[in-house]
């Protein structure tokens, strides 16, 4: 379970590394402003594949088409969400805390991460919600690291073992 804890938090990172990414191709391609309804995009939950891969070579698609960009940014944003709650569920039921409480924060942090980039989106990316959009980007990819980083420690040190916290 320890390496299972740790590869999550790793992979929170990168997760998180990528979504900032995709979040400038966003922003870059102003994607905000010609898709902006949400849980649908482009009138469906998941986009017709011919709107999705329409631009000839196919790679194109995924950093020229505004469609494309920003379902790509929703579905990893999706997916940093549930793994980072899932993260949290892993640590409670690991029964282990000191370096491991970080999961919490984190899991918070993203929460409140998507819900803003839900509500920059519906409003048109108004300038104020776009950068505490971008802001509180920073702050999840530093929670993230620093969670990544004190659970590595941890293990190193051999201080992940078992403790009834529940
Ligand atoms: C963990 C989740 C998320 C992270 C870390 C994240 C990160 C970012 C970042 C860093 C940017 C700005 C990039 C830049 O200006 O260079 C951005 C832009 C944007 N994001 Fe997210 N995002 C997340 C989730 C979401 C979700 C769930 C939505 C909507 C469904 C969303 C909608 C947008 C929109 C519309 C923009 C463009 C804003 C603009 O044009 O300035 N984001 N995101």
């Amino acid at each position: 379970m320890n390496t299972r804890l740790r590869a999550t938090a790793v992979g929170l990172v990168v997760l998180v590394l990528a979504q900032i990414y995709l979040g400038a191709l966003v922003a870059g391609l102003r994607a905000g402003l010609v898709y902006n309804t949400w849980p649908t995009i482009d009138g469906a939950l998941v986009p017709a594949g011919a709107r999705l891969f329409f631009e000839q070579p196919l790679w194109r698609n995924f950093f020229e088409n505004a469609l494309t960009v920003q379902f790509q940014h929703r579905m990893t944003g999706y997916a940093v969400w549930l793994v980072a709650l899932w993260h949290w569920l892993d640590v409670l039921r690991s029964r282990r805390k000191g370096p491991l409480t970080g999961a919490l924060p984190l899991a918070v942090v993203v929460t409140l991460q998507a819900a803003l980039g839900i509500l920059t989106l519906i409003h048109q990316v108004p300038i104020g919600l776009a950068l505490a959009h971008q802001g509180m980007a920073m702050i999840v990819l530093a929670l993230a690291t620093l969670h990544a980083a004190r659970l590595g420690a941890a293990a190193r040190r051999g201080a992940l073992a078992p403790e009834r916290v529940l």
